[in-house]
């Protein structure tokens, strides 16, 4: 049983940043914020952070313990400690933000990057659908999950593909966003929404699932990036790496129910490009053992029945 918490925060004063250590007694039952805020009016009245309504309902206290986010007023510092293993805690601002000053990290230029997929309702040109139309509880329900977002900003964090990127590609909470508009049954422009993320190098999420295990709403986020994929597909965007990676990866699986590993790069990115890039790296897999360039997979015992899933989802997909 702890009785004290060893902090490490991280500090930045808009020119220099270094870690500062403070402690504070252990109770139980507290979260997070409790924990800075003990801190700054206890220790230290500079430390820097934001918090506003204390219910999950602002967004605004986000912060990463131990190199992970959580939204800190509804985090149990229980979980946290019994999770980590110790009561020696790291704090640190999001990644992927601009830092202002400790932990409290800049919006604007977030905001600025999400006004491309136009978050607002669109009516459509012939009037039949306008901003404030009613709405059927069906409907609804298409729209309920992606309207819980706070703009926490924990996906962000978390995502990997924003880390590499050279700034184009738009936050898990912009592609939420996106979503949100784009199904919404009172909108009259999907597309409006789901173009500008389709050009903001949709295809490039790497799948790692970070942003829905984090997200402190429990937001579907990968499931609406599959949708707004196919959405794009349903646009005409076809001749990109993405989707023909998604129709190489279909083709394989209704015709023998699993991957062709040889054959996907070849489908994917054609014979020349394939050939140039990948033949150095194929040669090491090859010698390795990993794979063999003559093996031609026969189709999974149960084949049938994958057809039979496939016949069953198009014919829904028609209904
Ligand atoms: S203080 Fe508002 S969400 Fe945490």
């Amino acid at each position: 049983m702890y009785t004290t918490l060893y902090f490490k925060i991280k500090r930045f004063d808009g020119e220099q940043e270094w870690f500062q250590d403070y402690e504070i007694p252990y109770e139980k039952g507290k979260t997070i914020l409790w924990a800075l805020t003990t801190v700054r009016e206890t220790l230290d009245p500079t430390l820097t952070f934001t918090s506003a309504c204390r219910h999950a309902i602002c967004g605004s206290c986000a912060v990463r313990v131990n190199d992970n986010a959580f939204l800190a007023c509804k985090t149990s510092l229980d979980e946290v400690l019994e999770t980590f293993n110790t009561n020696y805690l790291t704090f640190e601002p999001l990644k992927n933000f601009d830092v202002i000053r400790d932990l409290a990290i800049a919006w604007e230029p977030k905001m600025d990057k999400m006004e491309q997929v136009k978050p607002w309702l669109i009516p459509s040109a012939d009037g039949t659908k306008e901003a404030g139309f009613i709405q059927a509880e069906d409907d609804y329900h298409e729209i309920a999950a992606p309207t819980d977002c706070i703009l926490c900003g924990v996906c962000a964090s978390e995502c990997n593909q924003l880390a590499i990127n050279d700034g184009t590609y738009l936050d898990p909470f912009i592609l939420n966003r996106a979503y949100r508009f784009a199904v919404d049954s009172r909108d009259g422009s999907p597309e409006e929404h789901i173009r500008p993320v389709y050009e903001n190098e949709l295809w490039k999420c790497l799948h790692c699932m970070q942003c829905v295990t984090k997200c402190p709403k429990g937001i579907p986020l990968t499931e609406q990036i599959a949708y707004l994929r196919a959405e794009s597909i349903k646009m005409g965007e076809t001749k990109n790496l993405g989707a023909r990676h998604a129709f190489a990866f279909h083709d394989d699986v209704r015709s023998k129910g699993r991957l062709n590993e040889v054959m996907l790069p070849i489908k994917t990115e054609g014979v020349v490009s394939t050939v140039s890039k990948r033949v150095p790296f194929a040669l090491r897999m090859i010698s390795k053992g990993k794979i063999n360039p003559l093996h031609m997979p026969k189709a999974v015992e149960g084949i049938k029945g994958i057809r039979e899933i496939y016949k069953y989802a198009e014919e829904v997909r028609k209904s």
